[in-house]
């Protein structure tokens, strides 16, 4: 069915295993190729044949919005079924779902926002919804719960104000932290900022608007960031430095990686198959930062390609990320390279400058007269260690 069978591309560290942690959301395979202008291109997949493919393909994990396995409207008794099937095709593949989430965006009633909307009845629908969606998260075993906030926006600013806006949306997640801890179900929130669109603007708009906002919240513990590859790339921003202090503040609790250029809509596409340079970093960033969570997709097929395509795009999505994970071992144990970084005294930056404060350190440091001309006068040889990252990634070494 798909195309990478065989030859080099057969070679074993290049074929993903569960061990990898390589996870996708079902509406990413899923995705019918419906965009603003137009119509599906594709058939709808049932999500319990997606999860055979993908354990397949040798993914570990499935993710979901509560839509994408019940739809909405679905009764009681239409849930436990539906769910009671989806638990047995985990068990058949040994699949895990590793992250749940809430539709709070697809239906007209989260028109002006969900924790945010104006009008307080649709915020308590919104958050009774997430309370139902929790269950099923839990019932499945997801640990991680996302919040990304589609409709919590603007397009009109005089229609919110932003304060009351940011209010609304802690009272809702510090109730649902409230209601987790309350049903003992053994859950983190990981909340994941966008910019814009689909409103023009969202609340939590970066990764630093949303780590401030977490140290706000009544159990900041329980929550973490989501951070995607397409949202901080939208904002020209780099994800590899808002991967990194989010790691640095010990939130990474799950990761939606795909790819995206600066300054578009939201592209999701292909794991590394835009920005390549960047993608290289994050993904040695997480392979040497011990992240342990999942490597999650959410990306999609582009819209031109039929259903063979689409598992084409979820083989490569996880084969680049361990061509790009090689490529680290590689830059790791590459004497040339070492020596660059040394040159670049790389190493001098994790050396503290002058350890805890003392009047007496203070004092001397102060006083001392420093020789900013001779230290002006060096070279940090950045021109020939960033030659030497794109040598390696152009395959040149
Ligand atoms: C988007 C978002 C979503 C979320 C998903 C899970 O731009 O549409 O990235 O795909 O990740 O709703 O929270
Ligand atoms: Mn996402
Ligand atoms: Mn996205």
């Amino acid at each position: 069915m798909i195309h990478f069978k065989g030859g080099a591309s057969a070679d074993s560290a290049l074929t993903p295993t569960p061990a990898d942690k390589f996870s996708f959301g079902l509406w990413t395979v899923g995705n019918s190729g419906r965009d603003p202008f137009g119509d599906n291109t594709r058939a709808r997949l049932d999500p319990n044949d997606s999860v055979r493919k993908l354990a397949e393909l040798g993914a570990f994990g499935i993710s979901m919005h509560d839509d994408d396995l019940v739809p909405f409207g679905s009764s009681l008794h239409e849930r436990d079924e539906i769910v009671g099937r989806f638990k047995g095709t985990l068990d058949e593949t040994g699949l895990v779902v590793s992250m749940a989430t809430t539709n709070l965006f697809g239906h007209p009633v989260f028109k002006d926002g969900a924790f945010t909307s104006n009008d307080r009845a649709v915020r308590r629908y919104a958050i009774a919804k997430t309370m139902r969606a929790i269950d099923i998260g839990a019932e499945l075993g997801a640990p991680t719960y996302v919040f990304w906030g589609g409709r919590e926006g603007v397009e009109a600013m005089a229609a919110k104000r932003p304060a009351d806006a940011l209010d609304r949306y802690r009272e809702a997640i510090d109730f649902l932290c409230g209601y987790v801890l309350d049903r003992k179900y053994p859950m983190r929130f990981a909340i994941e900022p966008k910019p814009n669109e689909p409103r023009g603007d969202t609340f939590l708009p970066t990764v630093g608007h949303a780590l401030a906002f977490i140290g706000a919240l009544e159990h900041p513990e329980m929550v973490g960031l989501n951070p995607e590859t397409a949202h901080e790339t939208m904002s020209g921003l780099s994800f590899y430095h808002a991967v990194a202090q989010t790691l640095w503040h010990g939130k990474l609790f799950h990761i939606d990686l795909n790819g995206q250029k600066i300054g578009r809509y939201d592209q999701d596409l292909r794991f590394g198959s835009e920005g390549l340079k960047d993608a290289f970093f994050l993904v040695k960033l997480l392979e040497e930062s011990g992240y342990a969570g999942p490597r999650h997709f959410d990306a999609h097929a582009y819209r031109n390609e039929d259903a063979v395509g689409v598992w084409d795009f979820a083989a490569g999505c996880m084969r680049t990320y361990l061509i790009l994970r090689a490529k680290a071992r590689q830059f790791a144990a590459d004497p040339e390279i070492q020596a660059a970084l040394a040159d670049s005294s790389v190493a001098e930056l994790a050396k503290p400058t002058v350890g805890a404060y003392s009047t007496e350190s203070a004092a001397a440091l102060r006083d001392a007269p420093g020789d900013p001309n001779a230290l002006a006068v060096r070279g940090y040889g950045n021109e020939h260690l960033d030659q030497l990252v794109m040598e390696l990634l152009m395959g040149a070494r």
